[in-house]
C-alpha cells in the first residue's frame, strides 16, 4: 500500500500516521521528522534544513527530494510505505512519481486532511511533543495523563521550535499557496481522497480507515 498524507500544518497528519502504521505495518516516512532528526545529530542536511525550518519556509525541493528518494530505496518498503507531508510542491509531486516509475510502483492514495485555519493555530500553539517517542500531544485537544510527561514511555513533552504563533502563521501562508495545485495533481489522477480532519482524532481515523481496508490484501 504506497500512501501520501496530505493536510496543511496541524490538520492530524502525524496523529493519523500513528494510526496508519500501527494498523497497516507499514513505514511511516515524515520528511519534517526526517529533518529535526538531522537538526538534533548536527549533520550537514540538518544545518542545510534548519534555516528554512525556522522561518516556517519549504526546505529547497532538491533537498527533500533527495532524502526521500534514499528512504523509498530501503527495504521496508517494499510492502508499502506511508509519506507525511511530501510531496508539498507539484515539483516534489512529479520527481516522486519518476521514483516510484523505477520501481514500477506508483502512489494509490492520497489522503488529504482538511480542517480550518483558526482550529490549525489551536492545534499547532497547544501542541507538545514526546522526547523520547516522538507522539503529539495537545495541552487542551489530547493532554497526557501527567503534565509535561508522556504516556506511553515517561519522556519529557517539549514544544516544536517552529510553533510559535509567527512562524505557524507563516507556515499556514506557505503551505496554502502550494496545495491547491498539487491537489489538482492527485485528483486529476484519480487517487485523491478529502477526509473531513475536524471530528474527534479517532473518527478521522475511521474516515481513512474506510478507504485504505478497501484495499487491505
Ligand atoms: P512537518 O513536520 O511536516 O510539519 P507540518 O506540515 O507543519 O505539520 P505538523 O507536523 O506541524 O502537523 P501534523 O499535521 O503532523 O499534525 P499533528 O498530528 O502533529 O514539517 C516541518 C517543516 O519541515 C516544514 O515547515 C518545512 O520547513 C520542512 N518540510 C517538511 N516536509 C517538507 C517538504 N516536503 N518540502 C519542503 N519542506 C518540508 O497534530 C497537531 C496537533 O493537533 C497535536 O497537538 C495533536 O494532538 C492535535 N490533534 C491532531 N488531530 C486532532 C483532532 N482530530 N482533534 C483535535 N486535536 C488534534
Ligand atoms: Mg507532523
Ligand atoms: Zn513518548
Amino acid at each position: 500500500m504506497n500512501i501520501v498524507l496530505m493536510g496543511l500544518p496541524g490538520a492530524g497528519k502525524g496523529t493519523q500516521a500513528d494510526k496508519i502504521v500501527e494498523k497497516y505495518a507499514i513505514p511511516h516516512i515524515s520528511t519534517g521528522d526526517m529533518f529535526r532528526a538531522a537538526i538534533q545529530e548536527g549533520t550537514e542536511l540538518g544545518v542545510k534544513a534548519k534555516s528554512f525550518m525556522d522561518q516556517g519556509a519549504l526546505v529547497p525541493d532538491e533537498v527533500t527530494i533527495g532524502i526521500v528518494r534514499e528512504r523509498l530505496s530501503k527495504p521496508d518498503c517494499e510492502k508499502g510505505f506511508l509519506l507525511d507531508g511530501f510531496p508539498r510542491t507539484v515539483p516534489q509531486a512529479e520527481e516522486l512519481d519518476n521514483i516510484l516509475l523505477q520501481m514500477e510502483r506508483k502512489i494509490e492514495h492520497v489522503l488529504n486532511i482538511q480542517v480550518e485555519k483558526e482550529e490549525l493555530i489551536a492545534r499547532l500553539t497547544g501542541r507538545r511533543i514526546c522526547k523520547v517517542c516522538g507522539t503529539s500531544y495537545h495541552l487542551q485537544f489530547k493532554p497526557p495523563t501527567v503534565d509535561g510527561v508522556c504516556d506511553k514511555d515517561g519522556g519529557e513533552l517539549y514544544q516544536r521550535a517552529d510553533d510559535n504563533p509567527e512562524t505557524v502563521t507563516n507556515r499556514l501562508e506557505v503551505n496554502m499557496n502550494q496545495t491547491a495545485p498539487l491537489l489538482s495533481f492527485y485528483d486529476t489522477k484519480g487517487v485523491l481522497s478529502n477526509i473531513d480532519g475536524q471530528q474527534h482524532i479517532n473518527d478521522v481515523f475511521n474516515e481513512l480507515d474506510v478507504i485504505l481496508k478497501d484495499d487491505k490484501q
